[in-house]
Order: structure tokens, then sequence, then C-alpha cells
């Protein structure tokens, strides 16, 4: 009998057996006293293979990691505070999930946050640069369209950029279509995989329903009514909480997520796949939100887009304009900050 409980305790389960043979992995939360952050802190503690979490913000980190350290799971918590505890945050750590900046008030575009946020994303990623890089990047931060090429332009000045380890987080708009479809089929949301492409904005998220497993039931007025929804569900939130920002819980559930994909990835296991956005290696487009297979080092395979149908290659070639303008806007707020 005793032999038998001790044999449990030391063969690992199979969702866990890469823990048993790993190195020590420290993520970063930049923005983390905010209101994506504070929740994405909870939701990280409960992720397998974080043992050191250090959640760093202007204001409210020293209250949020002492709270989120007395979880009873593995791994230390520890609070940095203001620019100067920036860069001991950033020390050491494996992976930075950045979501530090404004949200949206009713009204706004995601473009617009640019001139809050854009010289966030700038000293955020140049601190990332000195302090830490290797790091996996996940950034959430909006307009993520403009903020990613933005932050791998001042990467690439610091001689540090790595095309496979930087993301922007678009793990929502396919959690949001997952849901919306889910109910749509009367079936479980998380039963739902569907790719969804482009960028993050209205008019660049496109949700490919011609590659939604299980298939699509609906007409194409159904999916005409769920492409707008999951393309302006941003909106839908922001409206609803009436100026008090945007989506946060929804936005730290996904990025929890995408994060536990990276993680699990970079511990070996096999055939992860998620969107993000990323640079592409597509022709005629620098960055692009597409399915990636993640690996070890981050990006391990870009994989090839599906054959779309009319409407949907109608749709990619109306984006993909507004998409290169995003990305040239990025590229010039990097090399124009002071
Ligand atoms: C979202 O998709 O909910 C976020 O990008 C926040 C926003 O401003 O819409």
């Amino acid at each position: 009998m005793f032999l038998k409980k001790f044999k449990a305790k030391i063969v690992p389960s199979s969702s866990s057996w890469w823990l048993m043979a790993r190195t020590a992995f420290k993520v970063a939360v930049v923005g983390a006293g905010g209101g994506i952050g504070q929740p994405l802190s909870l939701l990280l503690r409960q992720i397998e293979g974080i043992d050191e979490l250090a959640l760093h913000d202007l204001r409210g980190t020293k209250g949020v990691a002492a709270d989120t350290g007395h979880i009873s799971e593995q791994g230390t918590v520890s609070g940095y505070v203001g620019n100067e505890q920036l860069v001991p945050a950033l020390q050491g750590a494996n992976l930075v999930v950045v979501t530090a900046g404004m949200p949206r008030v009713p009204g706004m575009t995601r473009d617009s946050l640019m001139q809050a946020n854009g010289g966030i994303a700038i000293t955020v990623t140049r601190a990332m640069a000195c302090a830490c890089p290797e790091a996996l990047i996940a950034i959430t931060t909006n307009p993520i369209n403009i903020i990613v090429p933005t932050a791998a332009e001042v990467l690439k000045e610091a001689g540090v950029f790595n095309p496979r380890r930087l993301f922007g987080v678009t793990t929502l708009d396919v959690v949001r279509s997952r849901k919306f479809i889910g109910d749509h089929m009367n079936i479980d949301p998380e039963k739902v995989n569907i790719p969804v492409i482009g960028g993050h904005t209205g008019p660049t998220i496109l949700p490919l329903f011609s590659q939604c497993q299980p298939e699509f039931r609906g007409d194409t007025e159904d999916i005409e009514r769920l492409t707008h929804r999951i393309k302006e569900a941003g909106t839908e939130v922001v409206m609803a909480k009436g100026g008090a920002g945007s989506a946060t819980l929804s936005m730290a559930y996904a990025t929890s997520s995408f994060v536990k994909s990276l993680i699990r990835a970079h511990n070996g296991q096999e055939g992860i796949i998620e969107c993000s956005f990323v640079a592409s290696c597509m022709e005629n487009v620098p960055f692009f939100a597409g399915p990636l297979e993640l690996g070890k080092e981050g990006i391990k395979r870009y994989l090839e887009l599906p054959d779309l149908n009319e409407f949907e290659q109608k749709s990619l070639d109306k984006l993909l304009p507004i998409l290169k303008k995003n990305i040239e806007a990025g590229i010039n707020f990097a090399k124009t900050f002071e």
C-alpha cells in the first residue's frame, strides 16, 4: 500500500511530465496593477511551470503581489513599483507580458490610443532589450497593430530583435469567436476551433468560418452577423462599461490561455497552435495575425494560410492596406520618438 502511494507520487501525470526536467521559469507582467494586469496575475498563479512572477506597475503591485502570493500554488511573487524598478522586475525574465497602457472609452478607436500608449511601449521595450533580451514578449497593449511593429523597431535598434519571440496577443478574438459560434451552434464553446487572422481592430479582425471545426452550421447571414459581432466585440464591451474602460477580464482570460500555450510549448509539448500578431513571412505585409506552431523558442513554424472562400478573400484584400498603414505608423513612431 505504502509502495503504491509512493509510486503514485513520483510518477508525473501525463499533463505535467515536463515539469520534471526543466529549468526555472520567470514571468514578468508589466502593468500588473491595472484592469487587465490584476486578474491576469491571478490567472497566471494557476499556470503550471511559472516559478517566479514579477509584477510591475507605477503603483499597486506590492498589494497585488502580497495578495496573489498567498494563493496555495507553487512559485514566488514579487511586486515592483515605479520606473526605477522596471529593469529589476524584468531582469532574467523568460517571458514578459505587457499590459500597461490606457484603455478606450466610447467613441475612441484603438488606433487613437497610440499617442497615449506608444511612449509606454517604447520605454518598456527598451528596458526589455537591456534586462531580458532573449525573453519571449507578449503584448496586449493597444493598438496592437501599431504597438507590435513599434516594439520590433526598438528591439532592432538595440540589436536584439528575434521575430520568433515577439507576439501581439490576439487570443481574445479567438476566445470570442469560440463563444459566439458555440452559442450559435448550441455546443460547448471550448470545442470550437477557428483561426482568426489579420490584426486586432474592427476592420482587420477576420475569423475564418470556412475553417471552423466542427464545421459551421448556419447560413451566409449567420456568418455575416457573427463576423460583425466578433470584429466589434471590443467596442461592445467599451460601450457596456460606459466610460470605465474596455475588456479586462476576458482579455486576462485570453492572455493567460496564450501564456499557458507559450509555456507548454517552451517545455517541449508538441503541436501547440495559436493565432497571434507577429512579424510575418508573408510577401507584402510585414506583420500579420495568423496560425503559428509554438515551440521551445517561441514560434516554431508559420502555418500557411488555408484556402479562403470568396467572402474571406475579399475581406482579406480589404484589410491588408489598413494593416499596412498601421504597421508603417508603428515603425515611424519608433523612428521619430525622442
Ligand atoms: C478588446 O478587443 O476588447 C481590446 O482590444 C480592448 C478594446 O479597446 O477593444
